[in-house]
């Protein structure tokens, strides 16, 4: 696989672009590997918070579902970010929170412990990462309010992706969201040009193009998690995965 992404098979059939018709799920993303570069890894984890910033549209989730949410509970909440990876979200989450004077206890959790040693940097008062999965965390009898996340499903194999949904509403009380990249030729063409300056000694170039090409549009986003879920487009090039929660319910 060359740096781009595009595929042997792609640039067999002469294409420089990859094919973007199909999501491609089998590809693998080098952050992903256990054995990949730790620097390089520690370098990533740290730099999606420029990346997510720029687009993730969590700005736009927040107003419109998260604080209408945190407000109705009119008590102080507890909100999980799932695979928090390097945690800039739920600490940009909490700054947001906390302007408008909502009482919140925020979690980051991740299994992978390479993320949280960069998540840990970020810890301040009212934010905590814990080195945990989905699974471990109903098992540990955790709840919360809300449950969110941010580029995880793209990561995670048909079967992994329907426990982790699973696993996200039966943590939360209250709505589940789960974000993510909606796949586009636009959305590869914009991002192989806009990372450029935020690259270097990172994967952002090789595994954000590799996420395009593994994520789901909306429809096919909403036919593989299956009812009771939907999928909204809050923003250009977004998905927003959006389910009640059942914890606490009989
Ligand atoms: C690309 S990272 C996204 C990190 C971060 N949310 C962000 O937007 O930058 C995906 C993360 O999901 C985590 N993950 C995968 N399966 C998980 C599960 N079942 N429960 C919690 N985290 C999971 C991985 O360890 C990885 O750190």
């Amino acid at each position: 696989m060359s740096a781009s992404g595009v595929r042997h098979a792609d640039r067999a059939r002469g294409r420089l672009w990859p094919d973007l018709a199909q999501r491609d799920s089998v590809l693998e993303e080098l952050m992903d590997d256990p054995d990949c570069d730790p620097r390089r890894l520690a370098a990533t984890y740290r730099r999606f918070d420029l990346v997510n910033r720029a687009v993730s549209g969590w700005g736009g989730v927040y107003r419109a579902h998260v604080r209408p949410r945190l407000r109705a509970l009119g008590r102080p909440a507890r909100v999980l970010d799932l695979g928090c990876g390097g945690g800039d979200v739920v600490v940009r989450l909490a700054g947001l929170a906390s302007r408008d004077g909502l009482d919140v206890e925020w979690v980051g959790a991740d299994p992978d412990p390479r993320a949280l040693e960069a998540a840990r940097e970020r810890e301040r008062p009212g934010v905590r990462f814990v080195s945990r999965g989905s699974a471990q965390l109903l098992a540990d009898g955790e709840r919360f309010d809300l449950v969110l996340s941010n580029h995880v499903l793209h990561h995670l194999d048909t079967a992994q992706l329907r426990s982790f949904a699973a696993d996200s509403r039966a943590l939360a009380r209250s709505v589940v969201l789960h974000a993510d990249i909606a796949r586009s030729r636009l959305a590869y063409g914009l991002y192989a040009v806009g990372v450029t300056p935020l690259a270097p000694g990172t994967f952002l170039r090789t595994d954000g193009l590799r996420s395009i090409r593994r994520s789901y549009r909306a429809d096919e986003l909403a036919r593989t998690l299956g009812e009771p879920w939907r999928v909204a487009t809050p923003a250009p090039f977004r998905v927003l995965a959006i389910a009640e929660g059942q914890a606490d319910r009989d």
